[in-house]
């Protein structure tokens, strides 16, 4: 070691970890950019947008050699990660990726790479990922984009809303399913690559899978398997999660669906969704007859037939409720959301995905709230476990979908027979001054 590097090392470790840069006038971005701004830890989630370097960091311009050196003391765990990595001995005797390689060599000018700068030697999987675009959302290419462009990101108070951009940062940076600084295949081929993300109501991915045939032999026997084998026919008795959804390897999940994220009715027989079906089938095939998955497949669309029978039925309810005039409180007599601004002048409740219901959740009456929950998370939970397998989830989801529509159901009377007796005596007890000053007002925006 040199030593002026020695000293360096001394004094670095002694100095502790300097925060990264931001700007300390950092907007949001999106459409509703001018209305939050970023927290710090936006600067990791969303490095291409806010990543600024450190200025007050260590000084010099190093080798890679060089930062490994003094990062074994600094941060002995990353350094033995990438030791551990293909990055640090590719096959073939290419010439080691160094710490510099991803992050840049001059201290005071470092970068987070970005899924473009793994894409200048990952070009293949780069691109995959940015071809989901063309499917619409959900995707992981358009993740950062949907989250910050939803209007309740904006609109409730920040503690609520910071985490949204650490599952939806997939699009902004590569190391979510191979994590750093291993970034191993084999880790993102696993199921729980994906399942810091896609757990929980509104997406049980994690739940339905682990109860599932497939789940379950993986849970008893996925740890002695080789999973340093690329995901392809004859590899694995079972398939994960990347072996159903990004086939082949391809870093494409968006090409099969759907379905979707499941929150709205679709016709699963029109041509386009005729071909994604040929290829979900093309996926079960790779271990099981042929008419057997077309039948799985066609249950999943008959359970969601039946589901959104029920949906419908409950939507009927809440548009008639507001027709007449009966929710309570009704959308004029609540704060209104802070970048619907003309609802001031047309407020309007808004019932179903096509009028807004993904941000209508909050300051909203109770009938509406319970449509809100049967719609977000019963529905979709039912979803899940007919498309993952998991017959004991579906039908306890139905018969919660069934309690939620004969909630509905009996509220909707039961604000009929309130109404009548109010209009009756000639007097509404007037919501809106307890409303108007409830949790999610201008103040909360002002603080995001
Ligand atoms: C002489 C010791 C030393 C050398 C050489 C060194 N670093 Fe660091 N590095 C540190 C210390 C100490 C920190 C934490 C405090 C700071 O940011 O200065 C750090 C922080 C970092 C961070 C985190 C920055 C952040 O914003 O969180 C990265 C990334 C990094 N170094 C990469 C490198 C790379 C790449 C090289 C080689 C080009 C390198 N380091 C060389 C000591 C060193
Ligand atoms: C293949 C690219 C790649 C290589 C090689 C690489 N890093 Fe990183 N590094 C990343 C990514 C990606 C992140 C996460 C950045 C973010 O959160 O936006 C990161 C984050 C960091 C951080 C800050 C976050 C943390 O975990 O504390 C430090 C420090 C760091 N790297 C140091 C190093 C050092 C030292 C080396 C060499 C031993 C190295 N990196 C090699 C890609 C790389
Ligand atoms: C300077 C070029 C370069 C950059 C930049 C780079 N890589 Fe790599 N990457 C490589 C090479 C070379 C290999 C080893 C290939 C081999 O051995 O065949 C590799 C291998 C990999 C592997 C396969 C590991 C395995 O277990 O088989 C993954 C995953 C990976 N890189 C992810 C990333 C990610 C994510 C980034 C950005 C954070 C990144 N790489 C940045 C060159 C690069
Ligand atoms: C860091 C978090 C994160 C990880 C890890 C992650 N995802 Fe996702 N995934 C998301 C987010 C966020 C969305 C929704 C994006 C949007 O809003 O458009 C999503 C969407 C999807 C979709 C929906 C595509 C569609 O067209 O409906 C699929 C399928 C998917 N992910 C599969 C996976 C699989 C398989 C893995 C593991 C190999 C995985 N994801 C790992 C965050 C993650
Ligand atoms: C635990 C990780 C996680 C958190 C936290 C999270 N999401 Fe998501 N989000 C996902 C996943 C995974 C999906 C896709 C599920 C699917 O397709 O089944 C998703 C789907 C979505 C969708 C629907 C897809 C689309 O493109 O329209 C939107 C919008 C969304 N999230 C916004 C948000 C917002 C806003 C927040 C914060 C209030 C948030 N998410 C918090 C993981 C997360
Ligand atoms: C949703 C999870 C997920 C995300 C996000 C993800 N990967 Fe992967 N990656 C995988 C899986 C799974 C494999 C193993 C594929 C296989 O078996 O062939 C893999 C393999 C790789 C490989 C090795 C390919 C090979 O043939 O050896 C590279 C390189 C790679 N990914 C780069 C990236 C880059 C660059 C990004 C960001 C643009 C990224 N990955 C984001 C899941 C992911
Ligand atoms: C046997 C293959 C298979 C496995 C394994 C599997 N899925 Fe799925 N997944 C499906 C099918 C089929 C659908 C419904 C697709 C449709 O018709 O829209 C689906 C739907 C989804 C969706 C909604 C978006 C879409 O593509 O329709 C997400 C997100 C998702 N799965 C994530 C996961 C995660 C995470 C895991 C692991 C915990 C997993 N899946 C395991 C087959 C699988
Ligand atoms: C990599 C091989 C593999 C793939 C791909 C695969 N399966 Fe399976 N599947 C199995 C195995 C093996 C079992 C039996 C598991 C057990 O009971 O141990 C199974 C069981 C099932 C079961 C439980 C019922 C039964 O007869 O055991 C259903 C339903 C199912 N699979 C549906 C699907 C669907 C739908 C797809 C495609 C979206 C699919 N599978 C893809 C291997 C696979």
């Amino acid at each position: 070691m040199t030593t002026r590097l020695a000293m360096l090392i001394a004094a670095a470790v002694a100095a502790g970890s300097a925060q990264a840069g931001m700007d300390e006038d950092a907007r949001g971005v999106g459409l509703y950019g001018d209305l939050w701004r970023p927290d710090p830890v936006h600067e990791y989630w969303d490095p291409g947008a806010y990543h600024r370097p450190e200025t007050e960091a260590v000084e010099g311009v190093f080798t890679g050699a060089e930062c490994v050196e003094c990062h074994a003391d600094v941060t002995p765990g990353i350094v033995n990660g990438w030791r551990d990595s293909r990055h640090a001995a590719p096959g073939d005797g290419a010439e080691p990726v160094t710490c510099a390689a991803c992050h840049g060599a001059d201290h005071r000018a470092l970068r987070f790479p970005t899924p473009t700068d793994c894409g200048a030697c990952h070009g293949e999987q780069h691109e995959q990922m940015l071809d989901e675009r063309r499917y619409g959302f959900p995707s992981h290419a358009l993740a950062m984009e949907r989250a910050v462009d939803t209007k309740h990101f904006v609109d409730k108070p920040k503690p609520e809303v910071t985490a949204c951009l650490a599952c939806h940062s997939v699009a902004t940076k590569c190391d979510s399913c191979h994590t750093r600084h291993r970034f191993d295949a084999a880790e993102a081929r696993r199921p729980e690559a994906c399942l810091t993300c896609h757990s929980g109501p509104p997406h049980p991915d994690d739940e339905t899978y682990f109860d599932s045939a497939h789940g379950r032999r993986y849970l008893a026997e996925g740890g002695t398997w080789d999973w340093s084998k690329p995901l392809v026919k004859g590899n694995y008795p079972v398939p994960s999660c990347a072996y159903c959804h990004m086939r082949e390897g391809r870093h494409q999940v968006a090409d099969k669906a759907i379905w979707k994220f499941g929150l709205r009715d679709v016709n699963p027989r029109t041509a386009e969704n005729t071909v994604k079906r040929r290829r979900w089938i093309a996926v079960c095939t790779d271990c099981h007859g042929e008419s057997e998955s077309v039948a799985w497949l066609r249950a999943l669309d008959n359970e969601r037939k039946r589901a959104w029978r029920l949906l419908d039925e409950a939507e009927d309810l809440l548009r008639d409720l507001r027709a007449d005039d009966l929710l309570y409180p009704a959308a004029g007599e609540r704060p209104p959301y802070p970048v619907d601004w003309w609802e001031r002048f047309w407020p309007r409740a808004r019932i179903g995905f096509h009028e807004g219901q993904a941000s209508a959740f909050y300051n909203v009456s109770g009938i509406e709230r319970r449509y809100f929950e049967m719609w977000y998370f019963e529905s979709l939970g039912a979803y899940k476990a007919a498309a993952h397998g998991a017959d004991a989830q579906v039908a306890a989801g139905h018969a919660d979908l069934r309690r939620a529509l004969d909630d509905i159901r009996r509220e909707a009377e039961a604000l009929r027979e309130l109404t009548a007796a109010e209009r009756a005596a000639g007097k509404r007890v007037d919501p809106a001054p307890l409303w108007r000053a409830g949790a999610y007002t201008d103040l909360n925006r002002e603080r995001n």
